[in-house]
């Protein structure tokens, strides 16, 4: 009987410690979830800039594409489909608001974009 326990022991002293790093790993799993973030991301510097200004950032000769929608300059640099500078007939740094509206995703293309800056007069 002494034996059986000295031999079942370590065994269970295993199982817990599997079971304990598996809950552990579960914590780990959620936690992630929790912080999903589907919005807009801001960056810490914000531009302002006049909608001539703006024509600068046009992708082109190392310049980031940003597009203006209702007063807000997002930065596109990042997505596929203006890595030309042009993108469903329309030109990065220029204002979009009017021809987002009639673009088949509509403004869905605007969620998690990074947000650069405001349009000033
Ligand atoms: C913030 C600005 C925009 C972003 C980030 C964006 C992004 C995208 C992406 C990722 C696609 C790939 C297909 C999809 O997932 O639906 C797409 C497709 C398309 N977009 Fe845009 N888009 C923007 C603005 C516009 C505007 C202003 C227009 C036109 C008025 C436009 C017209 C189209 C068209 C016609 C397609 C389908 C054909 C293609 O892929 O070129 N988009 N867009």
């Amino acid at each position: 009987m002494r034996k059986r326990m000295k031999k079942t022991l370590p065994v269970i002293a295993v199982v817990l410690i599997i079971a304990a790093s598996l809950a552990g790993c579960t914590a780990d799993n959620t936690a992630p979830q929790t912080q999903t973030n589907t919005e807009t991301e801001t960056t810490s510097e914000q531009l302002s800039l006049t909608l001539d200004e703006l024509k600068a950032y046009n992708g082109k000769d190392g310049m980031p594409a940003y597009v203006a929608y209702e007063g807000t300059i997002y930065d596109v640099s990042d997505i596929p489909q203006w890595t030309t500078g042009i993108h469903g007939g329309n030109m990065a740094g220029s204002d979009i608001t009017e021809k987002l509206g009639s673009a088949a995703h509509g403004t869905s293309k605007l969620d998690g974009l990074t947000v650069v800056g405001k349009v000033v007069d």
